[in-house]
């Protein structure tokens, strides 16, 4: 990766009399970023911002998001632009290459993804350690930490053909391996992949086909899957990407990165968002009691939060949630759901929060989660499988960032400081003087 920051001059800090000064970066969009690498060694101290709200911890060329804009762009391509008129595969040759693919690299690119879709049979043995009604999230986090131990060769981080061929086997490998975790819980035989179909389909038919009778997947339904991969496909620096780039700063390996923001995207504040909002929306149950959890959710005593509101970076709309309410609607109506109560909650929560004053004063807007879930529940998902699925769809953007993070010169491990407030330094008091 090249460094492409350039010069924006200088930002004066001044302690105690004394100035330092800091040379002030720019990028291609976004705000400019005060380079703080040395500002401890001439010092002394440290910046503090726990929770990352004013910190840039990297420098990236893949995504960009302009919150105050709602705008989400994939190496420039603007999210409702690829959701449109691209396929996930697509996506993700441009998330991990930086170019669209042409239609023969694209055909490559697939091909290659067909070659890796199975799993080593002795990985189906450790689904047997699980109870049968394991979260599907421990299972992945489990299960995805242990497919390291059948490809010790990505360790080499510094060979560009073992990091590409981890990519591949991770994009290729996931919806097998999720669909496994779905058939494991459902108490059904597994389904292995099948070469003739699309991602999307393959994925569909490894979930949905059983044994007794043939199974075809809706290319309608597989579409509105596809979307629903490239809308969750890659967010900049989120939660859990940044512990994909932590944990594979140290040079651990690529699948155990990968397990450790499998774990991290699990949070009801990140990836678990889309199944706690759909536990929302059925709690809420009818439009006339939103006004109660409109109500809860405003009470600073009550830990009660509107799930799928809010986002650190976006301000406005999450673009993604726009394309994913249409989606909403297509996939009701093709599956004649469109008159479930439950979307009419939805429509009337998101309605009544963007009108009232103390969501637009905070700038709560649905993101991504909002309506991920009701889409995934009419194409027949059980609730606890939504994390998995929104895991399936980023695990591009995580090993994307992750490679990325490795070729960067200026990479070094990540180890943050601290500021101390515990006991000052004591002396140890033997037992006979406590
Ligand atoms: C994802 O980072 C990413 O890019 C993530 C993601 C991705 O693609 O990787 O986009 C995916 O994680 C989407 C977010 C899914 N989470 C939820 O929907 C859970 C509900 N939302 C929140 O918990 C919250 O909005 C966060 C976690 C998403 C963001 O939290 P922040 O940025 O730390 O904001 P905050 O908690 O400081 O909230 C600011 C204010 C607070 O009030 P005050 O203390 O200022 O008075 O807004 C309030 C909050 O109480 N607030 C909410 C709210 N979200 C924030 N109040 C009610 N309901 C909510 N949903």
């Amino acid at each position: 990766m090249e460094n492409k920051t350039k010069d924006a001059g200088t930002a004066k800090i001044e302690i105690d009399g004394k100035t330092y000064d800091m040379p002030v970066l720019s990028g291609t969009h976004g705000p400019n970023v005060v380079d703080v690498r040395k500002f401890y060694a001439q010092s002394g101290q440290f910046t503090f911002d726990p929770g990352f709200t004013s910190t840039a911890s990297c420098e990236s060329q893949i995504t960009f998001i302009n919150g105050e804009e709602g705008v989400l762009l994939h190496r420039g391509y603007p999210i409702g632009q690829l959701a449109a008129q691209a396929t996930f595969p697509e996506v993700c040759y441009l998330i991990l290459n930086g170019e669209l693919p042409s239609k023969s690299e694209l055909s490559t690119f697939n091909d290659e993804i067909k070659q890796h879709t199975l799993l080593h049979t002795q990985l189906d043995r450790f689904f047997d350690g699980f109870r049968r009604d394991s979260h599907p999230m421990a299972m992945l986090t489990g299960t995805v930490g242990a497919m390291a131990s059948f490809y010790p060769g990505a360790m080499d981080s510094e060979d560009p053909e073992e990091r590409r061929l981890a990519s591949i086997r991770l994009i290729a490998k996931m919806p097998t391996l999720c669909a496994r975790i779905l058939k494991y819980n459902l108490g059904q035989k597994f389904v292995d992949p099948r070469n003739d179909l699309s991602y999307a389909e393959n994925f569909l038919n490894m979930c949905f086909s059983v044994t007794a009778e043939d199974y075809k997947v809706d290319p309608k339904i597989a579409k509105a899957m596809d979307r629903f991969f490239i809308l969750h496909a890659d967010h900049e620096q989120n939660a859990s990407t940044s512990t994909v780039r932590l944990a594979g700063s140290s040079g651990a390996h690529p699948f155990a990165a990968v397990a450790a923001g499998v774990a991290c995207l699990w949070g009801p504040s990140h990836g678990g968002a889309n199944e706690a909002c759909l536990n929302m929306l059925h709690e809420i149950g009818t439009v006339d009691r939103i006004p109660e959890f409109i109500e809860k959710a405003k009470d600073k005593s009550d830990p009660f939060r509107l799930m799928g509101f809010g986002h650190r970076v976006y301000k406005n709309y999450d673009p993604r949630a726009t394309v994913m309410r249409e989606s909403a609607h297509e996939v009701l109506d093709l599956l004649g759901l469109k008159d479930q109560p439950i979307l009419k909650v939805a429509m009337e929560l998101e309605r009544i929060a963007l009108e009232d004053e103390y969501f637009a004063e905070k700038k709560l807007y649905p993101n991504v989660d909002f309506y991920s879930g009701i889409i995934l529940d009419a194409i027949g998902f059980p609730k606890q499988m939504f994390t998995v699925l929104f895991s399936l769809a980023r695990t591009v953007g995580w090993i994307a960032q992750l490679n990325e993070m490795l070729v960067d010169p200026t990479q070094r491990i990540g180890r943050p400081r601290q500021i101390y407030t515990g006991a000052a330094m004591r002396d140890y008091v033997p037992m006979d003087q406590r």
